[in-house]
């Protein structure tokens, strides 16, 4: 699984967090960014909203206190004043409240109580009330009262409104606001995925384009005026980049090609001298040196061709004619050659009678006859050599495999590269350059299959071809 964050690099000692998914980097900026700015809207707009509504209930308080109906009330009228000064302020509690909202007391100068709510709280007598001009706010237990007077004759009349009640239903809106404002951040936080995504879509393409690329198929590019301008340059470079990568890959084929090619010829032409000179040769001691000579040649002449196939194969021209035949009687010959050259080796054999494949008998020959010669140079000496076939899933797997004190664990990849030969097939002076196995790939994969080492264990090593089945 891939991880989103591990620490940076401590440079400064104290170990710092960093996240290392750009996307994730780019969401959780955004969103940080966007609930700051809510944060701060909140902010202000709730101050804002909480000083504006004290400042509409005193200034509806202050208009009740200075209207004319307090000087002129008969005792039938208080209970409708009460009523009326209770429905102005309801609207400025939280929905479902039963009343409460304001209260209203008279009294005389002799202290005779002309009228007084029924919600007039007992903390608030007369000697509690604040006596100064101007409203007051009072503190009754958990209730909060704002209180202003006003004086009619001998009579003083009280009105105060239940600012708890507007708390309240200021609490209940700013709750909802703040719920709000969590799932706006969400949503925020989604969109900046979604646009993260987005804005990273032309990087996976070149990524994707990246991948796709190999050795064989340098000549993809990626359209610069379909991008945004941002990419635009980005995949100009890549571009120019791809198309140097392609001007030296082309020229490394060519020059191996082309040195091989022009080995080829002078090549024929020794070996042919040699076998001319071998033939007239006076002395036995100058036939043994002629007829060392003419093997170095020939293993020359042999390099030269896997060479000049590897380079066709690089090239993309190591192309097949995929004609249907029957591969049972190249292996019975490979099976045969073994017994004949090395008649000590137990040959085992499991194949069908028929193993129709596509592709060219020859180089198919060439790729069992590499797998089949190294099981005998590089098997246990006396050991065991076994040729199997089955078929698995449209394909047939042919494997080549022999007794083996197995091979080390760092060699295993390298086997298929070029000129790569292991420890002990230069220890034990082996011959061989090291080209078989690559060239056998190349052959495998040109008949759209695969060659693969599928055990190197202790005591077995075996080689898989695998090739789509013929028929
Ligand atoms: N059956 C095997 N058992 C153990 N090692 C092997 C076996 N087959 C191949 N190897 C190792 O893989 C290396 C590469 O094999 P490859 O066939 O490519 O080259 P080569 O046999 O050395 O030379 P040539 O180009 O003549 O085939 C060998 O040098 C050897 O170290
Ligand atoms: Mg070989």
């Amino acid at each position: 699984m891939k991880r989103a964050a591990q620490p940076g690099p401590d440079k400064s000692g104290a170990g710092r967090f960093r996240l290392r998914s750009f996307r994730l980097r780019i969401t959780l900026m955004s969103t940080a960014t966007a609930l700051a700015a809510i944060l701060i809207l909140f902010v202000a707009a709730s101050t804002t909203i909480v000083a504006r509504r004290a400042q509409i209930l005193d200034h509806i308080l202050s208009a009740h206190l200075s209207g004319p109906g307090f000087g002129v009330a008969t005792p039938a009228l208080w209970p409708a004043i009460d009523a009326h000064l209770n429905a102005s302020f309801s609207a400025f509690a939280p929905q479902g409240s039963q009343g409460g909202y304001a209260i209203l007391r008279a009294s005389r100068a002799d202290g005779s109580l002309v009228y007084r709510s029924t919600s007039w709280p007992a903390a608030l007598d007369t000697a509690a009330l604040p006596r100064g001009p101007g409203l007051h706010t009072v503190a009754d237990g958990a209730l909060e009262w704002r209180l202003g007077q006003v004086r009619h004759g001998d009579m003083t009349v009280w009105v105060g409104v239940n600012r708890s009640l507007s708390n309240a239903q200021l609490r209940v809106t700013l709750w909802r606001f703040g719920a709000a404002a969590g799932v706006l951040g969400a949503l925020i936080a989604l969109l900046a995925w979604y646009l993260s995504a987005r804005a990273m879509r032309p990087v996976e393409h070149l990524t994707g384009v990246m991948l796709g690329l190999n050795a064989s198929d340098l000549d993809q590019r990626v359209a610069a005026d379909e991008e945004d301008v941002e990419f635009a340059q980005l995949v100009t470079v890549f571009n120019a980049m791809l198309d140097r990568l392609q001007r030296s890959f082309l020229q490394a084929i060519r020059f191996s090609g082309d040195a091989a090619h022009e080995l080829k010829t002078p090549l024929t032409i020794l070996q042919g001298q040699l076998e001319h000179a071998f033939t007239h040769a006076a002395k036995p001691e100058q036939e043994e040196a002629l007829i060392e000579m003419l093997e170095e040649v020939r293993r020359l002449d042999s390099i030269v061709r896997k060479l000049l196939m590897l380079s066709r194969a690089d090239a993309g021209q190591l192309q097949v004619p995929l004609s249907p035949f029957d591969l049972r009687p190249v292996l019975d010959e490979l099976a045969e050659d073994i017994e004949l050259l090395d008649p000590g080796r137990a040959v085992r054999l499991d194949l069908p009678p028929l193993l129709m494949v596509k592709g060219d008998t020859d180089l198919l020959r060439q790729v069992l006859q590499n797998l089949v010669s190294n099981a005998v140079k590089y098997g246990l000496p006396g050991g065991w050599i076994a040729l199997s076939a089955r078929q698995h899933g449209g394909q047939w797997q042919i494997d080549v495999s022999n007794a083996s004190s197995g091979i080390a664990a760092e060699h295993r990849e390298r086997l298929f590269d070029r000129f790569y030969r292991a420890d002990h097939a230069h220890n034990r002076r082996i011959p061989g350059v090291g080209l078989g196995l690559s060239l056998a790939r190349e052959i495998a994969r040109a008949h759209g299959g695969e060659l693969l080492l599928v055990e190197a264990a202790q005591e077995c090593t075996c080689f898989r071809l695998c090739l789509p089945a013929g028929l």
